[in-house]
């Protein structure tokens, strides 16, 4: 039996690793999903037998019991959020997911260190324990606020004198507890104190980051949360929360490292800055030379019908307004007048990662057309026409001319460098980064106002009149 459970759990990791690996690409991703689900169901499942021993409890059934309870409810809370969740309210999902995650952790960890009173445990079971608990509650607290930030439920960012210090302090007096418990037999009290200061610290870290930050802290704290699942798995001895546990640790920090370098951040700026909260560092450059040229949607639909090779750049906006559909349609009306279009995706276009990827997917764009900022820019000269769709930050060239600006050095996609762009917003408003887009005012720029839906819908029916 043990042999097969076993079994059962390596069966459920593999599955994993080939889940993660399936996301690589937008073609698999879908199957990908499923397949790592189906792991976790094969895990569920093999723990119910585990749980049935005389070492769990007098009442064996109850586990049992309170096993399925639990599958149930979280089938039930996860499939509501999951199909209600619209797509701009994906990271906050992720958010309440993670937190879930790191407070399941650090429960299993707080219950492992109490379950065994009287039997003797080594420092070394004690201090993983600790480690898992002291993680898994501070990715629990930070990610609800997390959560709450990206709600918008927070104006600013919390920020005091002495912050840094209060945080500090309170992260050594965690470390001086754990020392001891790890050197005493755990007791509840101490260990209570231990749990409840991890919460606040968590609370207290992320605070005073920018809500616009919060993608970068959501992956960082999912990273924590596969580190103390993992940290759980080999006190438990469960083979397949290790490596579930070290997957999401590892590519949770991957994601973190990814973010930060493509928007040119250490990861400290993110943790201890304040970009995007309105008190990070303006540019210099608000007295950009040149002037804004709008445009028209019957101008735009006849450049476009008489180009050749069109260039979309998408970024958060088109997410805000729920127009991939629209967009699709504009490329089909473009291909059977034999304009070729492709879009550009920028790594951090959007406010999550593949988050543009997504979207394009769900109104059925081929992903043929999809193209990487990296292979699109050396051909940005080639275009007749670069339609920016709610992207702002991302082609922003004060990135590569202005060493003041905040987002100097991220890599940007050049769309300055086509013939003519035309940019689709509701107004002269500021991106995530809060600072003025030198791209608007350049002679080859014109701006079409008004909501990314509405035009694109108006510039189908232009097109179609061409
Ligand atoms: P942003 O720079 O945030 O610009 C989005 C623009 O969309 C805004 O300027 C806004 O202008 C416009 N917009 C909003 N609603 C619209 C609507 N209904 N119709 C048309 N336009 C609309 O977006 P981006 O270029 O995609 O850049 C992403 C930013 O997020 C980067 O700075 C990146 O570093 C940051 N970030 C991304 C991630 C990930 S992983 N993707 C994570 C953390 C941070 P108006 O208000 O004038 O319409």
């Amino acid at each position: 039996m043990s042999a097969l459970l076993s079994f059962a759990f390596l069966f459920a990791a593999v599955l994993f690793v080939l889940g993660i690996k399936m996301l690589n690409s937008p073609k698999t991703a879908r199957s990908g999903n499923l397949v790592a689900g189906f792991g976790m169901i094969v895990a569920l499942i093999a723990v119910v037998p585990q749980l049935q021993g005389p070492a769990h409890g007098a009442v064996p059934m109850l586990n049992s019991v309170l096993i399925i309870a639990g599958i149930l409810a979280g089938l039930v809370i996860g499939a509501i959020g999951a199909y209600s969740v619209k797509m701009t309210g994906m990271p906050q999902m992720v958010a309440l997911f993670n937190g879930a995650g790191g407070g399941a952790a650090a429960l299993v960890a707080a219950v492992e260190l109490l379950h065994h009173g009287g039997t003797p445990r080594g420092a070394g079971f004690i201090t993983v324990m600790l480690f898992a608990a002291l993680i898994g509650a501070l990715s629990f607290s930070g990610s609800l606020i997390a959560f709450l930030k990206l709600q918008g439920k927070f104006e600013k960012p919390l920020t005091y004198p002495g912050q840094k210090f209060i945080n500090a302090a309170i992260l050594a007096t965690i470390l001086v507890l754990g020392a001891m418990l790890a050197t005493a037999d755990a007791s509840t009290a101490p260990l209570l104190v231990f749990v409840a200061l991890s919460l606040i610290f968590g609370a207290m870290m992320v605070l005073p980051i920018g809500g616009a930050d919060m993608p970068v802290v959501i992956s960082l704290l999912n990273s924590f949360t596969g580190l103390a699942v993992a940290a759980d798995g080999f006190a438990i001895s469960n083979v397949a929360m290790v490596i579930a546990g070290t997957l999401v640790g590892s590519s949770g920090t991957l994601l973190t490292l990814f973010m930060c370098k493509a928007m040119n951040r250490p990861v400290t700026n993110v943790l201890f800055g304040a970009f995007g909260s309105g008190s990070g560092g303006e540019s210099q450059s608000t007295d950009v030379e040149g002037s804004i040229k709008p445009i028209q949607i019957d101008e735009v639909a006849m450049l476009l019908s008489i180009s050749q090779q069109v260039v979309i750049i998408p970024g958060y906006g088109l997410a805000v307004a729920q127009a991939q559909h629209q967009v699709r349609e504009l490329c089909d009306e473009l291909a059977k007048r034999g304009v070729e279009t492709s879009f550009a995706i920028h790594p951090v276009a959007g406010r999550m990662p593949g988050h543009m990827n997504v979207l394009l997917a769900e109104a059925n764009v081929s992903y043929d057309q999809l193209v990487e900022m990296e292979s699109i820019n050396p051909q940005m000269e080639r275009m007749d026409v670069c339609l920016v769709i709610g992207a702002n930050d991302v082609v922003n060239p004060a990135a590569r001319e202005d060493r003041f600006s905040p987002i100097f050095g991220m890599p940007i996609i050049e769309a300055e460098k086509s013939r003519t762009v035309i940019v689709m917003k509701r107004s002269m408003g500021k991106g995530f980064a809060g600072i003025e887009n030198h791209l608007f005012f350049r002679d080859n720029c014109r701006m079409l106002f008004g909501d990314a839906k509405g035009s694109l819908q108006a510039l189908v029916s232009g097109v179609k009149a061409q």
